[in-house]
């Protein structure tokens, strides 16, 4: 695979993330500047599988303003992974 097509797939994966509401680089907490990447990353460092809302909290300060992510945890946790 050359760089152009790599590209082409990229883009395409961006696009179909995006059509399931969330990509990487979505913000889920605006207040502590947290992305789903961010999210993904320390869960897997974190070695869970599943999104724990006290864990985020803790890890990286998840909620720790407004907490309009925390009231919206349905909405997002579910597309993380
Ligand atoms: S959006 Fe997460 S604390 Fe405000």
């Amino acid at each position: 695979m050359d760089k152009e097509e790599l590209e082409a797939l990229l883009e395409l994966r961006e696009i179909q993330e995006t059509k399931d509401g969330l990509n990487d680089n979505s913000l889920i907490c605006e207040c502590n500047c947290l992305s789903k990447r961010d999210i993904k990353e320390a869960l897997i460092l974190g070695n869970l599988q599943t999104v724990e809302l006290d864990f985020l909290k803790e890890r990286l300060g998840l909620g720790s303003g407004c907490s309009s992510c925390i009231k919206n945890f349905d909405s997002w946790s579910k597309k993380i992974f």
